[in-house]
């Protein structure tokens, strides 16, 4: 497996698997990297002759006060676990790099983005699309993974895809948890003992949001109500938002028909955490 930091060598190397007529498949992450990653890069080796995982924390996508430079990181064991799973190159630029001094175009959008995450994080979604459309130029993959434990990422990425016609089929995995059911995620790492445990209730309040659906319940607002009381009886958690959407359009709905995202954001003590479920009738 190659490391690669500049994105001329990179591009020399695909198309030198394009002359091969290999098919490419990329992961892109922002690395200290979990066995949530480890199963898109899994999906990605099996589904592409070549895979490409890029460790970059996006800088453009951190707001003013957001943990841009506690943000975990741990390139060896990066690049030991992308090895260990079949990848063939890890592309891991500096930012100076992907955002050159004089940098001054953008990827937006003005639906999909604006609420759930958006609300608090108001430029998260621009900074996401701008450096996921820098890497799918310059992977030019065949397919792109990511996780569904992003779902409004997800959403917004396929959208980004269709309206901009990358030609690029967006995967999407499933998210993967801890024993406890906790999601995995690199942010966990900020998590004391204490919240540790007291950061289960995300997947406790969306399992009991399930059950009372597949009782029949379709009411949304009974639904997130019932996420809402299991959330507040914690006392370490501190609830952004609880929605429950049309995972197409991401729009709020009062029924919950067709294909929805119940999804919630959480603060446990200082750290803000999200989970999901995406429910298919
Ligand atoms: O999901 C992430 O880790 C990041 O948002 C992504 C897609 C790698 C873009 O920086």
């Amino acid at each position: 497996m190659k490391v690669i930091e500049s994105i001329k060598e990179l591009r020399e190397q695909v198309r030198e698997w394009r002359k091969q007529g290999l098919s490419v498949g990329l992961v892109p992450t922002m690395g200290y990297l979990h066995e949530g990653h480890k199963s898109l890069i899994d999906r990605a080796v099996k589904e592409n002759d070549r895979v490409v995982v890029s460790v970059f924390v996006n800088p453009m996508q951190f707001g003013v006060g957001e943990d841009l430079e506690s943000y975990p990181r741990d390139m060896e064991r990066d690049c030991q676990l992308c090895e260990n799973a079949g990848a063939d190159v890890v592309f891991h630029p500096q930012p100076e790099e992907m955002y050159t001094k004089n940098f001054s175009s953008f990827v937006d959008m003005n639906t999909l983005t604006k609420g759930l995450c958006g609300k608090t994080r108001p430029i998260h979604f621009r900074g996401v699309c701008t450096v996921v459309s820098k890497l799918f130029n310059i992977v030019t993959p065949d397919r792109a993974y990511f996780g569904e434990k992003d779902a409004q990422q997800l959403a917004v990425i396929r959208h980004m895809v269709e309206d901009l016609n990358f030609g690029i089929e967006i995967v999407g995995c499933p998210i993967i948890r801890e024993e406890d059911g906790l999601a995995k995620s690199s942010r966990n790492t900020y998590l004391s003992a204490e919240e540790r445990k007291a950061a289960t209730v995300l997947n406790r309040s969306l399992q009991e949001a399930e059950n009372l659906y597949k009782n029949g319940e379709r009411d949304a607002e009974v639904l997130t109500g019932a996420i809402r009381s299991y959330l507040d009886k914690e006392p370490l958690a501190k609830i952004d938002y609880v929605e429950l959407v049309d995972w197409n359009t991401l729009e709020t709905v009062e029924k919950a028909e067709g294909s929805i995202l119940i999804a919630i954001a959480v603060y446990i003590g200082k750290t803000r955490l999200i989970d999901n479920r995406i429910i298919a009738e």
